[in-house]
């Protein structure tokens, strides 16, 4: 049987090449087993991230030649906020250089110092910028979003007794707002339904008075799981469906370079003229004029369409599925995956992948690097270097879920380089006991996965 079958065909190429056995040995040493320190160029495919590494449609390559590159007024500008409000629903738009920037004047304004700010599940940088500001960001996802054999349709969910007892225990004044991640990431790619955004959005807003921000990255490919999952959604257009997702919200960032199929940007969105007016006043001091907020013209553009193309219902379906298909082919073969398949990733158990590694040897960071020297596909560690040390005591912390991402960008390999990908750690798998483990030898003090070193230790 064929893989998912691409609706779109390919105009331009772009050669990649295999390096030797031998300079692929050479070059995860040199970069201290850490896949971030690889240089693009040793790499044969690339699944370090989605983010940023779509391949952009004709449709995206004409906008970018109508970039409006004025210090202000853009009509680039006017493009992104329309194609806002017209595929999100809301009023109001202030541009950033990506997620990171739209993530930093969120939390500035909105968080005090020892505040919380709930969430289903951390991501790395959303939480730093909680941090950042003196506030703290508790887990309130669903139990089964930390078992990787379990299969709820639904792993994103808040459970919303979590919720209850952190306002119990800390009054509902001591939550800046509640976060809710749409597909998240580090639970597998893993999905919200409607409903839950539904309750969490009344208890919230009706019942406590407390604001929903949205991580609305990954809501395009969120939307495409409710209408395929969830009851009653089946025959609605994917455009309404994220226009209900994102009315049960006061606002969100956005990561542009995931469902947005472009390169770089990102925004804020809301439906709220306080948060508005606050972070347009600020993001004159951190990312630019309130009419390009580090992006150029022609990125905005790019943006704009972008935002539109994604929700199609056509390419969200071969793009879910294509990630379906790599993770079927381990399944079949029983290599310990994340289930269920999730949005933009196959997510490898490292803890049962290398049982024999203590979690103080990084077995997902091993497993990552041993990837890339097996096949030279590039992929990623989302466990414990990720998750890095307690705030308040310094000790490292081990999440339940130790994970490699092997994640797929949006329209650039084919179902070939899925294969070869799943050859590769199959092969792997087989010679498993072989894999020593490693030591950290170099740890910078934020976001510590991105520079890391680290150096093998004797099996
Ligand atoms: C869920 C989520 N939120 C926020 C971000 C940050 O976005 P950016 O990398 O554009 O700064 C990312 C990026 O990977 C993400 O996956």
């Amino acid at each position: 049987m064929h893989g998912p079958v691409e609706p779109f065909k390919i105009k331009v190429v772009e050669p990649v090449k295999i390096p030797s056995e031998k300079r692929r040995q050479e070059a995860i040493r040199e970069a201290g087993f850490n896949t971030f320190l690889l240089l693009s160029e040793d790499v044969f495919i690339d699944l370090l991230t989605d983010s940023g590494t779509s391949a952009m449609s004709d449709n995206q390559w004409a906008g970018m030649m109508l970039g409006d590159e004025a210090y202000a007024g853009s009509k680039n500008f006017y493009n992104l906020e329309k194609a806002v409000q017209d595929v999100l629903g809301y009023k109001y738009m202030v541009p950033t250089h990506q997620g990171r920037g739209a993530e930093h004047l969120m939390s500035k304004n909105l968080i005090k110092p020892g505040q919380l700010v709930p969430r289903n599940m951390y991501f790395t940088t959303s939480k730093l910028h909680v941090e950042l500001p003196g506030g703290t960001m508790p887990d309130i996802i669903i139990d089964e979003a930390h078992d990787p054999e379990n299969t709820h349709p639904f792993k994103g969910n808040i459970d919303l007794n979590k919720l209850q007892k952190l306002i119990d225990e800390y009054g509902a004044e001591k939550i800046a707002y509640i976060n809710v991640e749409m597909d998240v990431n580090m639970a597998g790619g893993q999905p919200v339904s409607m409903e839950n955004l539904r309750k969490v959005y009344e208890f919230a807003n009706k019942e406590h008075k407390l604001k929903v921000i949205f991580d609305a990255t990954r809501s395009s490919e969120n939307a495409y799981f409710i209408k395929d999952r969830e009851k009653g959604y089946e025959d609605i257009p994917i455009i309404d469906i994220l226009r209900e997702m994102m009315s049960y919200s006061d606002g969100c960032i956005y990561s542009a370079k995931k469902d947005c199929l472009v390169n770089i940007g990102g925004f804020l969105a809301t439906h709220d003229k306080e948060i508005f007016e606050k972070t347009r006043s600020e993001v004159v001091v951190y990312e630019g004029l309130h009419t390009y907020g580090g992006m150029a013209g022609r990125d905005m553009e790019a943006v704009a369409r972008g935002l539109r193309e994604g929700t199609q219902y056509e390419y969200l379906k071969y793009r879910i599925n294509q990630t379906r298909y790599l993770g079927e082919l381990l399944i079949k073969e029983n290599i310990p995956v994340v289930k269920p398949i999730g949005g933009h990733a196959v997510f490898l158990n490292a803890l049962k992948f290398l049982p024999h590694l203590p979690r103080e040897q990084w077995p997902a960071q091993t497993l990552s690097a041993a990837i890339y020297e097996d096949s030279g596909v590039r992929s990623m560690e989302r466990g414990a270097v990720s998750k890095g040390r307690d705030k308040i005591t310094g000790e490292n912390i081990f999440p339940k879920l130790e994970l490699v991402r092997l994640t797929i960008p949006r329209r650039v390999y084919t179902n070939t380089h899925m294969e070869y990908t799943a050859e590769s750690i199959i092969r792997l798998y087989e010679r498993k006991d072989t894999i020593p483990g490693l030591k950290m030898v170099h740890e910078p003090k934020y976001l510590r996965f991105f520079q890391s070193r680290f150096e093998q230790v004797n099996l």
